[in-house]
Parts: C-alpha cells; structure tokens; sequence
C-alpha cells in the first residue's frame, strides 16, 4: 500500500520525505491555510521536494471555472494532481481533465455510488473520507470495503485513498482491505511507527550491552 502524507506543513513533509516511506502529498484549503504562505507558491515548494503525486484542490464551484483552475494549478508543477469535489460540476469536470490528460483525485467522498460515477467520469484517485464518516457514528471502513468490491467487479483503475486518517486502525484496515493508498497526518505516521515494547526493549537490550565484558 502506497502512504501519502495528509498535509502542507513542509517541515512535516521533508521530515516524511527522509524517511523514506513517502508515496505522496495530499492537501486541501483547511491544511493550506494553517500554513500563512500564497497557496501556488507552497505549492510549488512542496512539488519540488520529491517527484510523487501532489494533491491541490480547486475552490471553483461550476466545472468551466474548475476547469481553468485545474489547468492553471497543472501548471505549477509535473506532479500537480488535481482535487475536485464530489459534485455534479466536480464530475463533469473531472471527465474534460481526464481527457485533457490531467490528473484527477476526487474528493469528499461519502458513498458507493459518489465512487462508481468518480470512477466512470475518468477519476485517477478516489477519496473516501472514513474518519468523518465515523465522526458521525458509521463505520468509516466499511465504505473503503465496498468501494474495493465495486472497482474490482468492473476492473476499474481509479486508485482508492483512504483519506480522513485519525489514527493507525485506520491505517491497518485500509492495507488489509487492499486499499491502494492511505493519506496518513504526520503524527499518525509517527504512531504507526511506535510502540511501548518496542522502546522497552531497546532500553533493556542497551542496558544489558553495559553488563558485558570490554576487551
Ligand atoms: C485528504 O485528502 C483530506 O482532505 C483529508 O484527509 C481530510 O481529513 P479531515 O477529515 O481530518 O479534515
């Protein structure tokens, strides 16, 4: 399963990079605003960190005007893929990029069927937001699940992203469903990697070194 990182922070995202595990970025206007730069300019930034897909979201409403503004954010970079929202202009919109060649990854998505029409329109990436859907007492994972079985019933190629990430469950649910991406924040990636008998034993294991003979 690929791992993107959920966020425009580039400390967090250079920190991500080192380690070597990152797949991709993903953004939006709520990460982009914690960040106090001109949005193309982080942009940009963040592109030339790495050679992965970069995740930028259009804030236009009707698909002519996504469109352009699609057409303007591909431009800032190679790896610029676009988010659109899970609209009826979002799906119009996504079917003229897919033709035009640019990436799509369609967002604020809440069910089946908002992912069989993504798929349809030409979508590259699909994003199921699963920790809002528990947000509201659903089971988040579930949608993941289902969506798998559609896409696979008809050999679709638009690439699943669990997004809405909250914690590492997340994380290992969506691998073992198959999910093709999780976009996971920085501090999820850094719980992925903990654990309290991991750090115990390297304690142990260093303490139990000084007990040993020196030449
Ligand atoms: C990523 O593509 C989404 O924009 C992001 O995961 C949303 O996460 P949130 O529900 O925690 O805001």
């Amino acid at each position: 399963m690929k791992i993107f990182i959920d966020t425009a922070n580039i400390k967090e995202i250079k920190e991500a990079v080192a380690l070597g595990l990152i797949d991709g970025v993903t953004t939006n206007p709520t990460l982009i605003a914690k960040e106090n730069m001109v949005a193309e300019e982080l942009l940009r930034e963040i592109c030339a960190l790495f050679s992965g897909p970069v995740s930028a979201e259009v804030v236009s409403l009707e698909a002519e005007a996504m469109i352009r503004e699609a057409e303007k954010l591909s431009r800032l970079a190679k790896n610029i893929v676009i988010k659109i929202p899970l609209v009826k202009e979002g799906l119009k919109a996504v079917r003229a990029l897919s033709t035009e060649g640019i990436r799509t990854n369609v967002t604020l998505c809440f069910s089946v069927s908002q992912a069989l029409l993504a798929a349809k329109a030409g979508a590259d990436y699909i994003s199921p937001f699963v920790g809002r859907i528990d947000d509201i007492s659903y089971e988040g994972m579930d949608l993941i699940r289902q969506i798998k079985q559609v896409y696979s019933n008809y050999d679709f190629k638009t690439q699943i992203i669990v997004a809405s990430v909250r914690n590492p469950l997340h994380v290992v649910e969506a691998a073992r469903i198959g999910a093709d991406i999780a976009t996971v924040p920085f501090a999820v990636i850094e719980q992925l990697i903990k654990h309290p008998l991991t750090d115990l034993g390297v304690a142990r294991f260093l303490e139990d070194y000084k007990k040993i003979p020196k030449k």
